[in-house]
């Protein structure tokens, strides 16, 4: 028995999703409508919102860090979301240590898992949303990976994964 509905707004469902920090020079944008969407090169695509103030940042800079941090750090990340960049110093809000900038001065985290290190090479807009296309020019991996993504399903509603279970390949 399905119920069903028209739109996002009404149809209060819970979707995880992989949340990051976008971080764009200093300003932090929690977000989790991104995607990979090319192996060879490695591109990726990221969806703000025009109200956003990283997205007027992106369109004058062209480039960010995507900072993916353990579960722990939930709190932060729905703080970080509430607050606007051009009104707040989101990074001293966070009490997150830097650990040092890309050579397009975006900051990296020293709390994230992994970071990509993002150029953009193209973007359209989609909806209320921009779709910023970008090249991953840098992949930095934690030594010490926590392997609790942090995953948010909407409305205040964050989890991480349980077991992590292994399945052989096998040729046909
Ligand atoms: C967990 C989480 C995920 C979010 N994902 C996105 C997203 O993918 N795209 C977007 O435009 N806004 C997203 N938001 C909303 C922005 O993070 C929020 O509007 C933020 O205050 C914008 O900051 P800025 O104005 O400094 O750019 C998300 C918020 C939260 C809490």
């Amino acid at each position: 028995m399905f119920k069903t509905y028209t739109t996002l707004e009404e149809a209060t469902h819970s979707q995880p999703r992989v949340t990051a920090l976008l971080a764009c020079e200093k300003n932090l944008m929690p977000a989790s409508w991104h995607m990979p969407i090319s192996k060879s090169p490695f591109r990726y695509a990221v969806a703000v919102r025009e109200e956003n103030y990283t997205h007027q940042l992106l369109k004058e800079h062209g480039s960010f860090t995507l900072n993916f941090l353990p579960f722990n750090n939930y709190e932060s990340m729905d703080l970080l979301g509430r607050v606007h960049g051009d009104t707040t110093d989101k990074l001293s809000l966070s009490k997150l240590d830097v650990e040092s900038v890309d050579p397009q001065d975006n900051i990296l985290l020293t709390a994230s898992d992994f970071i990509y290190e993002c150029v953009i090479c193209d973007s359209y807009k989609n909806g209320d949303h921009t779709i910023f296309i970008a090249d991953v020019s840098k992949i930095h991996i934690n030594e010490k990976q926590n392997h609790t993504p942090m995953l948010f399903s909407g409305r205040g509603r964050y989890t991480t994964v349980g077991e992590t279970l292994y399945v052989e390949k096998t040729i046909h």
